[in-house]
């Protein structure tokens, strides 16, 4: 029995020092330790010749020694694989031509209303206006009343209103002049910017309409700003947006906040003035409204038309984009169809 015991050390010894390298030698080791004919198997075999408190006491250090073993070839086995899997990664690496070009990523684009508008700012901020942003839920004071359509205005139905159900008092702003007159309400003078943002009105949503849209709206108030002005810094608008090709007309209008009052037109960018459906074959198309700050207006907010004058004008960013781009349905611009909005590629 000690002879036996005695094997039993020199084994464990031996399958402890040893160190299989790769697959190859892990399989030897199995089969010299742990096979079925292997030398675990061997001494196993020894134990029929023993008595039965012999055979309990070698039996637990075989068991032990047999887990011992299997416990090694585990632990061999999972290093020789990891180290399998890092000589792979680092052949591969040496495979790669890193002077390749890469693989391409997708890249998103802007959205065609976004720009226009940055070119729009861009425009309007080169010469020194500065852009404000104002609560796209407005109070009547700010959208109406302070603008020169007190309640009972007929101008208001112009527009046709989104009112907050709970109170009337609250709206969805129906231009950004609100914006504006907040401006009027809050900055020293003279104030020159214009107000980008997204307006509402309750309208039936079609091709050439919609409940929602954008707007660009302006405002200069200092000493002696004169018409001559408001049209110099529009004919520079256009021609900057459109080109210098682009002819430009005033038309007299009617707006509540501004006296006198224009529209402009420009002529057709799709048929250049000869006629087509987009202008109605009239030659020119109207991009917006414009006109010198009412005197009463400017008293609301306690400026004295006496000594102040100013310009306003406002125009749609889905109209100025659909002259641009030639976009034919109001409606493209909120569908998120990416077959439309995968064609505006932001150069500018
Ligand atoms: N607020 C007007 C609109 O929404 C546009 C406008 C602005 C007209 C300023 C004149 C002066 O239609």
């Amino acid at each position: 029995m000690d002879d036996l015991l005695k094997e039993i050390q020199t084994l464990r010894q031996a399958i402890a020092l040893a160190s299989p390298n790769d697959a190859q030698e892990l399989e030897a080791f199995r089969i010299r330790y742990l096979g079925s004919k292997g030398q675990l198997k061997q001494l196993f075999s020894k134990l029929g010749m023993l008595d039965a408190a012999q055979k309990k006491a070698i039996g637990r250090e075989l068991n032990d020694l047999k887990q011992f073993a299997e416990n090694q070839y585990a632990a061999h086995r999972q290093r020789i694989q990891q180290s399998q899997v890092s000589t792979s990664t680092a052949s591969e690496i040496a495979g790669v031509d890193i002077t390749l070009p890469g693989e391409p990523l997708p890249l998103g684009s802007h959205h065609p209303l976004s720009i226009v508008r940055r070119e729009m700012v861009r425009i309007f901020e080169s010469i020194g206006f500065a852009v404000a942003e104002g609560p796209e839920i407005e109070d009547d004071w700010h959208n109406f009343t302070s603008l020169n359509m007190p309640p009972d205005h007929p101008a208001r139905d112009m527009q046709d209103t989104f009112y907050l159900s709970r109170d009337p008092v609250w709206v969805l702003r129906t231009h950004t002049s609100s914006v504006q007159a907040r401006v009027l309400e809050s900055q020293p003078l003279p104030v020159r910017v214009i107000c980008p943002g997204r307006v509402y009105r309750n309208e039936t949503i079609s091709a050439r309409a919609h409940c929602f849209f954008h707007q660009v709206e302006g405002l200069y108030v200092s000493q002696q700003v004169s018409f001559a002005d408001l049209k110099q810094t529009l004919y520079y608008f256009v021609e900057e947006m459109f080109g210098h090709h682009t002819r430009v007309r005033f038309r007299p209008s009617y707006f509540p906040f501004t006296e006198p009052s224009a529209e402009m037109d420009i002529s057709c960018t799709v048929c250049g003035g000869k006629g087509c459906s987009l202008c109605k074959y009239t030659g020119w198309v109207e991009i917006l409204g414009c006109g010198m700050v009412h005197p009463d207006l400017l008293r609301n907010f306690q400026i004295d038309p006496e000594v102040y004058t100013g310009y306003a004008f406002g125009m749609g960013i889905e109209r100025i984009c659909q002259l641009k781009y030639r976009v034919n349905d109001l409606r493209l611009y909120s569908q998120n169809d990416l077959r439309f909005l995968r064609q505006f590629i932001a150069a500018i």
